[in-house]
């Protein structure tokens, strides 16, 4: 081997940059090692072959490196993004140039920079910056006065926050969906003394785990590749309220990190060697039942002891229907203003509508029902015909798996043989969706594993 083809051997061998060259008929001379990790292809399978038989998604048009041989003109910095033969995604930036003599093609050089992982920096930090902002929006800044509901359960809940805006301590709020678990945050926020203070809401389930411990503890320059130095939320809400929502969707890692700030009132910057002191309040919130989530392990019981020094548990809108006339007003209210409607009070058949729905999405889903109601509407009574097909389907359609089971009792069988058939049936769905796994299936149910295997046999079933 002579030196100049040492020399190309070992540049080949060891460059970061995926290199591909093929001959005047297309047929592949070399093929590097970058570019064998980029495409997920072996050498052996590419080399002394035609480009467009190895790669049979790519045509005459569509193969840079061809089309190069067509033109005789190079393509520099072209973007592209797709999946390679072994799955992954990849995003490659690839430089592409005619070998020419006197005029003459001789063949094509591919030059190709992975830039997958710049890429997904880049989205995230977009991410990121969105997210800020949505931070920043200050939409309805919601006090006690401005909530509504005068249900038994929801006073309840209003009261304890009354007593929490006073204090300090961590809150931890459970409520299903739409519910009000944000505006509740609010309403905490904005009567305590720390109202003219930050208050920053963070979505845990929305960020991915690296990102997110970054974003609440800042970053430390050198901490990390690309890292600079940063302040996270917890040193940006300084004085006042950091919002932790859907906490059960943090990792259980990022979650002892949690605690030991809660603990000990300082945070260290990802990379960093510095305690820094915060005086945060936290509000954490979770859509799954603490307990569940506990025995789930999707939430470390320490900590969930130490965010719930008060509880607030926000019943679903279903289990306080009395707050429904209220909500109906309140939104013809503000979408009158919003739309400048002049819209009086809904229709009986509406309102018996609302009232025996079970509401999946709580308040937040009447909220658009209605808001969507309030744009077709013209007179002053909202009807069932200013809602889509879709909403019409869901409110006005008898709907007897919505909460109400069906029994269908013929008081011919006994009551034990009938009951035992509805637990034989609601045994074997569970067993069904578990796909016969009986630990599985006996968590679903709430129930031992002993006493569903007892069970199993009991009824025998398969
Ligand atoms: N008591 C209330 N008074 C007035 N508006 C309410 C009340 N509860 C909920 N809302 C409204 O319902 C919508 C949903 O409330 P919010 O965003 O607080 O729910 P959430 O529990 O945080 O939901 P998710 O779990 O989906 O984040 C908002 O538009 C909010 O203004
Ligand atoms: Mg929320």
């Amino acid at each position: 081997m002579d030196m100049n083809e040492q020399i190309l051997k070992i540049v080949m061998e060891f460059t970061d940059e995926g290199i591909h060259v093929i001959d005047s008929n297309g047929v592949t001379l070399i093929y590097n090692k970058a570019m064998e990790e980029l495409e997920g292809m072996k050498g052996s399978e590419v080399v002394g072959k035609k480009i467009l038989d190895v790669f049979p998604s790519l045509t005459e048009n569509t193969s840079t490196l061809c089309k190069v041989l067509k033109t005789k003109q190079p393509i520099i910095e072209q973007y592209q993004t797709y999946i390679n033969k072994t799955g992954n995604k990849i995003t490659s930036v690839n430089t592409t140039i005619p070998i020419l003599n006197n005029e003459k093609i001789m063949g094509a050089v591919e030059i190709s920079k992975n830039f997958t992982k710049v890429k997904e920096l880049y989205d995230n930090a977009i991410s990121m910056s969105n997210h800020l902002k949505n931070c920043i929006r200050k939409d309805g800044d919601f006090t006690f006065d401005s909530m509504i509901g005068c249900s038994p359960s929801f006073i309840k809940c209003v009261d304890i926050a009354k007593a929490a805006a006073k204090s300090n301590s961590t809150v931890l709020i459970y409520g299903d969906t739409g519910t009000g678990k944000e505006v509740f945050s609010r309403a905490i926020h904005n009567e305590s003394n720390r109202a003219n203070k930050p208050f920053i809401p963070i979505n845990c389930a929305a960020l991915p785990e690296g990102l997110l411990e970054g974003i609440l503890f800042g970053t430390t320059k050198g901490g990390f590749t690309g890292a600079i130095d940063r302040p996270g939320l917890f040193e940006q809400a300084d004085g006042g309220t950091l919002l932790l929502d859907e906490i059960n969707s943090m990792s259980i890692l990022l979650q002892a990190k949690l605690l030991r700030v809660l603990q000990e009132g300082v945070i260290r910057r990802v990379g960093g060697i510095k305690d820094i002191p915060v005086d945060v309040r936290i509000i954490a919130t979770t859509n799954e039942e603490p307990y569940t989530a506990i025995k789930n392990g999707t939430m470390r019981k320490d900590l969930y002891y130490r965010l719930s020094v008060i509880n607030i548990n926000i019943p679903p809108l279903r289990e306080r229907k009395e707050d429904i006339p209220e909500f109906i007003k309140t939104f013809i209210k503000t979408y009158n203003d919003e739309f400048s409607k002049d819209v009086w009070d809904i229709s009986n058949e509406v309102l018996d509508a609302f009232l025996s729905y079970n509401w999946p999405g709580n308040v937040r889903e009447m909220k658009n029902y209605i808001e969507g109601s309030m744009n077709m509407v013209d007179g002053h009574i909202l009807k069932a015909e200013h809602f889509t097909p879709q909403v019409q389907e869901t409110l006005f359609k008898k709907n007897l798996s919505s909460g109400v089971f069906d029994l269908g009792y013929d008081f011919k069988t006994s009551i034990d043989e009938y009951i035992n058939n509805i637990e034989k049936k609601i045994i074997d769905d569970a067993l069904r969706s578990s796909d016969g796994n009986i630990t599985k299936a006996a968590n679903t149910l709430k129930i031992k594993r002993q006493t569903l295997q007892y069970k199993i046999k009991k009824y025998e079933i398969k």
